[in-house]
Order: C-alpha cells, then structure tokens, then sequence
C-alpha cells in the first residue's frame, strides 16, 4: 500500500522560464520576486522573469534580492511583512534552494499568523489554514535542492542556531518551472555541491525504513542520471544536456523526498550548517555521507544491494559503501568537516542537536542511532 500525491503543475525544459508571466497572471496581478543576492542579476534570469511577468500582465513586480545562503527566520520575517503591507497576491522564488525555501516559508507566514520559527517541525493540523497561503511558483537556479516539487522549507534560526524544517502541504508550490538553461551559469564547484545533495536524496530515500514503490521508481531514476551526468555537468559547465539532466534527476529526487523523507545523513548535516553557515548544505553531506552509509547498509540490506546496482556496483549492500565514494570522488566532493572549517570541539555539541532536534528521522533510519553511534559518526567524517 502506497499514497502519492502532488499537487504542482511543472513546466520543464529549455526556455520554460519564459512561462513564468503566462503562469503568474492566473494567480493574481502583483508578484514578489524573491532571489539571493546578485546571482540571478548577473545570469540575466531575473530580467527574464521581471519581463515576462509584465508582458503578461503582471505589472506589479516588487524584486526582493538578498536571501543568504542558510535563510533565516527573521528574514521569512521581514520579507512577509513587506508581502502583507504591498497586498502582493503571488510569490515567486528564483534560486538556489535557499531563495525557493524562503518563498515557500513567506507564502505560509504572510498568510497567516505568527512568525516563521513557529511553523517549523509542526505537524500537519488544523493550526495553518489551507485555503488562506498565498500562491507560490519556483524556479531553480541550480540543480540539487528538488525544493521546488516537495513540501519542505528549510530555516535556519541564527540565534537558537538551529536549522529545523517547515514540512506540510500548504508549503507545496502551485507551480514548478525548471528551466535547465539557467543552470549554465553555475560553477563546477556549485554545479558537485548541488548535485551531490540531489545524489543524497535518492540515495537517502531509497534506502530508508519508509515505504512507497512509486518514490523509489523517481529515487532510482534520479541515481542512475546523477551518476552519468554529474561528473560531466562538473567537467563542462555549458553542457546543455547534461545540464537537462541534473535539472530532471534533481526534480526526481526532490520528488522521492517528498513521499519518503531523508535521512540521517541529512539530520546529520543540519546541525552542521546551523553553527556553521558558511557550510553549503552540500558539502556538509558530502562530508558525512560516506560515515553514515557505513554505519547504514546493514540495516536495510535490500535496499542497499539495489542503490549498489543501480550505481554500477555489484549488488552487494557493503557495495554501497564504494558507489557512494566513487560518486563523491567523481566530483572532487571527498572531504570531511575539518576541511570545511568545524572544529573538534564542536562535535559533542552538535551530537546533542542531532539528538535533541532530529529524533524524528531516527526511527526511519535504516540503523537506530544512539547518542554514542552518532558521536562516532562525526568523528569519523571529521
Ligand atoms: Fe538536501
């Protein structure tokens, strides 16, 4: 038995981005832009946006540059206030991960009560009204996130320096426009960290406790892509297929996530870029997926045989131990905390904030961590 449901039209392809003013005008006639800070400037694909939503009739177009990597509560904060007080009908998220998170948050906090930090790890329930958030459309800059098909908004608190998760179905975009075209500009070093958290979550999906065949056709899928064509997005950045590939195996993981979750290499990571923020998202897992897969395989031999097989390896689970490395060497993406500025000290406390903040992802996990496995499990990836 199974349940999938998804609730968001999705234009891919080349040039789609051109939709997004088509799209928009359906929902309303003023729009919020919500971008980082001058990377959607420079690449030309805010213009692309701005323009075709005034062609299409939407000519109130406020541009809100400035999400930081690891956003912010008070930032959702600040940007819904300023969604109230203009009356803006519709949101639109232009990025990487972090601007598609903000405006999934700012859609469910400028609609409701409250602020954002109250809506983080709350269950699905009667406290948000579905019939009252605001519109949301996304369109990825980068390929690896899959925020712009799924359910989760990631917020960091900088203060509590916590990184927890808005998960519920009113935080699903009315329309995803994934557009390779704008992934061309991305760095290789951009293009192995994006692509290895896209890589984390098929692999994380596919091999976890929960049970759905469908997501694990879309985790399956997205693995086999990722393997072939991330190292080749790496290797030449305007590769236009390749590209198309990573965008499509980004959305399939982002998909696989939604119906099945994530993992412990995630959990993991989380408490990482909290007291870090200068840590990509993507290389944090990076750092603690080979660690984390060890102490895994054992728990759910099965699955493991199959993400092996699927990765060009023998379909062994112990074999998944070297798929995951080769992946992440393909890349230049074999690095530990250390290399990424955590230091040794901070282990123990971040053990507590996977074992205080995270514990809901434990039982879905293929092995149960104590406290001490996970104090183990930073260690090694330091
Ligand atoms: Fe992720």
């Amino acid at each position: 038995m199974f349940e999938f449901y998804l609730p968001i039209e999705i234009f891919f392809g080349r040039g789609s981005v051109n939709k997004v003013g088509e799209v928009a005008r359906r929902f309303g006639l003023s729009a919020i832009v919500i971008t980082g800070k001058s990377s959607a400037r420079k690449s030309g694909a805010l213009e692309k946006v701005v323009d075709s939503l005034k062609k299409h009739g939407v000519k109130d177009v406020f541009v809100y540059e400035g999400v930081e990597p690891n956003p912010t509560n008070t930032q959702v904060d600040e940007i819904s206030r300023i969604v109230v007080e203009r009356k803006i009908d519709l949101i639109v998220g232009l990025g990487g991960g972090s601007s598609l998170d903000t405006a999934k948050a700012v859609s469910i906090v400028s609609s409701n009560e409250g602020s954002a930090w109250d809506y983080v790890n709350y269950p699905e329930g009667p406290r948000l009204l579905p019939y009252l958030n605001r519109p949301t459309i996304c369109i990825p800059t980068t390929s690896g996130t899959g925020s712009e098909v799924n359910r989760y908004s990631v917020i960091s608190n900088p203060i509590r320096k916590e990184k927890l998760v808005i998960s519920h179905s009113l935080c699903y975009p009315k329309a995803a426009i994934v557009d390779p075209e704008l992934t061309v500009t991305m760095s290789p070093r951009l293009t192995a960290t994006t692509g290895i958290d896209a890589f984390v979550h098929a692999l994380e999906s596919l091999t976890n406790k929960m049970h759905n065949p469908l997501a694990d056709e879309f985790a399956i899928r997205a693995l086999k892509i990722i393997k072939e064509w991330l190292p080749i997005a790496y290797r030449e950045p305007e590769n236009i297929q390749a590209r198309e590939m990573m965008s499509y195996a980004s959305m399939l993981a982002g998909i696989a996530i939604d119906k099945k979750r994530v993992a412990l290499i995630h959990a993991m990571e989380h408490p990482v870029s909290a007291h870090y923020p200068s840590v990509a998202h993507g290389d944090g897992l990076a750092a603690l997926a080979l660690a984390v897969t060890k102490f895994n395989y054992q728990g759910n031999p099965r699955k493991y045989e199959i993400f092996a097989e699927v990765m060009g390896e023998d379909p062994k689970p112990h074999k998944a131990v070297d798929a995951v490395e080769k992946m992440l060497k393909s890349v230049d993406m074999l690095i530990s905390l250390r290399d990424l500025g955590v230091e040794k000290e901070k282990l123990e406390r971040l053990t507590e904030d996977v074992y205080m903040l995270a514990r809901n992802t434990f039982s879905i996990n293929p092995v149960e961590p104590s406290y001490e496995d996970l104090l183990k499990l930073y260690e090694e990836a330091f």
